[in-house]
């Protein structure tokens, strides 16, 4: 632009004398659109759809998110509206096919892992082995089928820090798509120590038409990771989507766009120099999670941005969820609150107990925290870091996103409860789920202020919302009710009522 500023002027031209003569024809147009408008506006409140107003404070979401599901929303609106007509247009579980990356070496240790989310008569899929392994025992009933990968060997692959398996991995895409499968419009790639919750990665893929190239994912949580790789790559740990029409295009080229490549270090930066030359651009999604960090995942899951939680990955890395129990279990743990109301899974919520002068964060189906003092909801909704950076000498500018430190003030460390149980109430059409306090050894707070450590369990209340995420994100407000219950305080969350703002108290 600099060196040819004669060009430039032109253009400006170009868009003042546009701005400034709008002829007739744009006139008849901006009316037309304004009577499309207001009866859609009309149709959509007749039809009882309860979007909130005020959608301005949702400051988390990034910009792809929001630009997406905006797009989105306007395929959304008819197809919620009139559900019984539209239902067989709508994704599907069972219009996606699984590829999980796997290995005879590992695979005996990371099935678990994939038993946690498979479901087997609903899902279709495959996990791809390099070698045969032990099979045909009960447990293969409650995995997904083997298969082997074909040979790689005639693919140059020069990466000294990378295993050659990379090429295979990425392969999975064109060999699941050439077994020809009926009725597919994604294809979801995960590793085998991938978990999805997959009516959230359905929320998300319902976004799309799948009929177009998307290729949606996340990227790494570590900013150097994805300097890198990078920032347009899929990370394949967290799990990413290809839509069919893209999935057949990339099969056609992808053994040629491989040989092309030979120094890149894994599978997925393999995939995404196939989309580059493709021209498909990364859909970023943020509720796919790398989990390139190391730690306590705990920070990360209570301050979870303001969209469906997708994926985890590098479970085997990080500590358990849950504390005194071991990952598989801790997972576990999670299937509850899961099945209840997957779509408010880790969603945050804050409030403030104002007589207490405490302030409440409840990641729902996961923990509940209680702090001293009155924090507001800009600094609650970052994650502090219990984790550490996947390059240990980057700190907090390791990440393109805020963190905060975890506090050490004896008076400002949070007190901890983790979910125990879950159920749903018929009679109330709410869900109650209970959190119970995590004894950590807390020092003398001389603060003059109530003394959380009465409080032993956290009950919270929600009426599910499977279509929560048809709507713009916005957080959950959280109101703590009256409770007559010791040692128990009780919290109702929910959509923000009308003119409901957390405001500092
Ligand atoms: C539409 O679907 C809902 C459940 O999704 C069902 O309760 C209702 O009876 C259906 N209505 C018609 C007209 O089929
Ligand atoms: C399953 O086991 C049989 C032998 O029992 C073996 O031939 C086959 O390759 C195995 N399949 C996989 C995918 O490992
Ligand atoms: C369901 O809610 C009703 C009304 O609050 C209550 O009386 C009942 O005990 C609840 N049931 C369970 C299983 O919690």
């Amino acid at each position: 632009m600099k060196d040819n500023p004669k060009n430039s002027q032109s253009q400006l031209w170009d868009q003042t004398l546009r701005n400034s003569s709008p002829s007739i024809r744009t006139l008849v147009k901006r009316i037309v659109y304004f009577i499309v408008f207001i009866s859609l506006t009309y149709m959509f409140y007749s039809l009882k759809f309860t979007y909130s107003s005020h959608d301005s404070c949702s400051t988390l979401s990034h910009d792809q998110h929001q630009s997406s599901s905006q797009v989105t929303q306007k395929a959304i609106i008819p197809s919620g509206s009139t559900q019984n007509q539209t239902d067989k247009h709508k994704t599907e579980l069972r219009h996606i096919v699984f590829g999980i990356a796997a290995s005879a070496d590992l695979w005996e240790n990371r099935k678990d892992y994939t038993k946690v989310w498979w479901r087997p008569n609903e899902m279709r899929g495959f996990v791809w082995l390099d070698n045969p392994v032990k099979n045909g025992s009960d447990d293969d009933n409650s995995l997904p089928p083997l298969k082997l990968s074909s040979e790689t060997s005639n693919f140059r692959y020069t990466n000294r820090k990378g295993s050659r398996s990379a090429i295979r991995l990425s392969r999975i895409v064109s060999e699941t798509v050439r077994l020809g499968m009926e009725d597919v419009r994604w294809f979801v790639m995960g590793d085998d120590d991938t978990v999805f919750i997959e009516e959230n990665l359905v929320r998300v893929l319902r976004k799309y038409d799948h009929n177009q190239f998307y290729y949606i994912g996340s990227s790494s949580e570590s900013h150097l990771q994805n300097v890198y790789f990078s920032y347009n790559m899929a990370y394949g740990g967290g799990g990413f989507a290809i839509s069919y029409p893209l999935a057949k295009a990339l099969e056609k080229m992808q053994d040629r766009c491989i040989q092309r490549y030979p120094s890149l270090y894994g599978s997925d930066d393999r995939i995404h120099a196939c989309m580059a030359e493709l021209g498909v651009p990364l859909t970023k999604e943020i509720g796919f999670h790398q989990y390139d960090v190391y730690g306590n995942l705990f920070g990360l899951l209570t301050a979870h941005p303001i969209a469906p939680l997708v994926s985890f990955h590098h479970l085997d890395l990080v500590e358990p969820i849950f504390p005194n129990m071991d990952r598989i279990q801790a997972l576990q743990r999670l299937k509850l609150p899961m099945k209840l109301d997957s779509a408010a899974l880790m969603q945050q919520s804050i409030c403030y107990d104002t007589s207490r002068k405490w302030t409440i964060s409840v990641s729902w189906g996961y923990s509940a925290q209680i702090f001293r003092g009155i924090f507001p909801a800009r600094e609650m909704e970052i994650p502090t870091r219990t984790f550490l950076n996947w390059y240990k000498r980057a700190d907090y500018t390791g990440y393109d996103w805020n963190t905060r430190p975890v506090s050490r003030h004896p008076c400002q460390m949070p007190f901890v409860y983790m979910l125990s149980n879950a159920l749903y109430n018929s009679s109330t059409s709410q869900t109650a789920s209970e959190y119970i306090l995590y004894p950590t050894p807390h020092q003398a707070c001389n603060w003059r202020m109530a003394d959380p450590s009465q409080i032993q369990r956290v009950e919270v209340f929600r009426k599910p919302d499977p279509f929560l995420w048809d709507k713009p994100p916005r957080r959950n407000c959280c109101r703590i009710l009256p409770s007559e219950k010791e040692g128990t305080i009780v919290i109702d969350v929910g959509a923000c009522r009308e003119g409901e703002v957390i405001e500092l108290q």
